[in-house]
């Protein structure tokens, strides 16, 4: 059986956090400008350029924010840390700014993502506090910061390596299987799983960020057969999705496992499985091929339980049909050890022996860091 009060006891948790969070702040004021805005989406990374911006388009940002540094950006959004103007409020915010103007590719509004993602209240799911349209195709949000970055940067930048502890891969794995749980059961897929999608906070808590993919299926009955275009992130995207099969809504929450079996591996090994890691992103019809031909392997020089290895076999299996289900993967034994690691996170305190034993002997910086 899922847990399903546990479930319930962290929506709680969540929504008692972000009433402490809660910025202070009037309802978005839609601004009378042009939808056109011919701007270099790419001068906009710099915080100088960003601030003309907003000056010329959103004076009132001034008001209420601060912008502190750029921090990263994806395919839609342009990624900033910083804060109120409200002095007592000491509280970081992550900025996400989705200006398309300029870029003809790419210039149509994904308020989706808002509508998709606001209404979410997990602990493992990035809370968004606050939106404001710039004009009809443009507008920013802002919500829980990350600190430690999405775990890519975590990886490479932070902690200087290729891969994690099969511990800390474990440590990883449960919470974002948990916000998939929680998502899936109010019909939503997120359908972008992948390292660059996932933060990490202060305190090392997994927030699932980017709902620019998702896709909501409310109202749709659970044999209802979806054909998906290619939606996703090239080596992430399930066989399913990149063969652009049809698919019933109840099968199409095994995408997200893949693409979490994808990332999980990555996290584990530093490279694809599949011999995926051979090629780029982008070359979809190389993908496909590979996948043909798969055969499911742990890289060679890696010692990995039994338990792990049949695990991530079970989820990044081509075949969905027989790919785990969200539910099969909460109950698998690899995944409900992790249990035994909460139970210590909890007694010991989270900024004491529990994380620093997972990771410092990897990153001496880290105690650093967390002064
Ligand atoms: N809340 C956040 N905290 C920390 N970093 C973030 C946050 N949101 C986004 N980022 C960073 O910005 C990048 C782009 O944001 P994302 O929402 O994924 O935009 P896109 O839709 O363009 O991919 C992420 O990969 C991550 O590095
Ligand atoms: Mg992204």
């Amino acid at each position: 059986m899922i847990d399903e009060k546990n479930d319930e006891l962290k929506i709680k948790q969540t929504k008692e956090i972000n009433e402490q969070k809660q910025i202070v702040q009037k309802p978005s004021i839609i601004n009378n400008n042009p939808t056109e805005i011919e701007v270099d989406r790419e001068s906009l990374k710099k915080k100088d350029k960003m601030e003309e911006y907003l000056k010329k388009y959103y004076p009132n940002f001034f008001a209420n924010f601060e912008l502190l540094e750029y921090i990263e950006s994806g395919s839609t959004g342009i990624v900033y840390k910083g804060k109120t103007t409200n002095a007592g409020n000491k509280q970081l915010y992550s900025f996400k700014f989705c200006i398309h103007s300029g870029d003809k590719k790419n210039n149509k509004a994904k308020y989706h993502e808002i509508v998709n993602q606001k209404g979410l209240h997990h602990i493992n799911i990035c809370q968004i506090l606050a939106f404001y349209k710039i004009n009809d195709k443009d507008f920013f949000s802002v919500s829980e910061l990350g600190k430690f970055g999405d775990i890519d940067n975590f990886l490479h930048k932070f902690m200087r390596r290729r891969y994690l502890s099969e511990s800390f891969v474990n440590y990883l794995a449960k919470p974002i299987l948990e916000a998939l749980f929680y998502m899936h059961k109010r019909k939503l897929f997120h359908m972008d799983i992948k390292k660059g999608n996932i933060v990490l906070d202060s305190e090392m808590e997994l927030k699932i960020i980017d709902f620019s993919s998702s896709f909501s299926y409310q109202g749709y009955a659970p044999d209802h057969e979806l054909k998906f275009g290619r939606i996703g992130t090239g080596r992430y995207m399930a066989p399913e999705i990149l063969n652009k099969a049809s698919i019933s809504m109840k099968e199409a929450q095994k995408i997200d496992i893949y693409s979490f079996g994808i990332t999980i591996y990555y996290l584990a090994f530093g490279c694809y499985p599949y011999g995926l890691s051979e090629i780029k992103g982008g070359e979809y019809d190389k993908i496909v091929e590979k996948l043909n031909n798969a055969k499911f392997e742990i890289p060679k020089d890696f010692e990995i339980s039994k338990k792990f290895e049949n695990f991530l076999k079970n989820v990044v299996e081509i075949d969905y049909k027989k790919r785990y289900n969200i539910e099969q993967a909460l109950e698998d034994p690899w995944i409900k050890g992790w249990d035994i690691i909460a139970e210590e996170k909890e007694n010991t305190g989270i900024q004491e022996n529990f994380i620093i034993r997972l990771i410092s002997d990897n990153i001496p910086k880290f105690n650093e860091y967390m002064k």
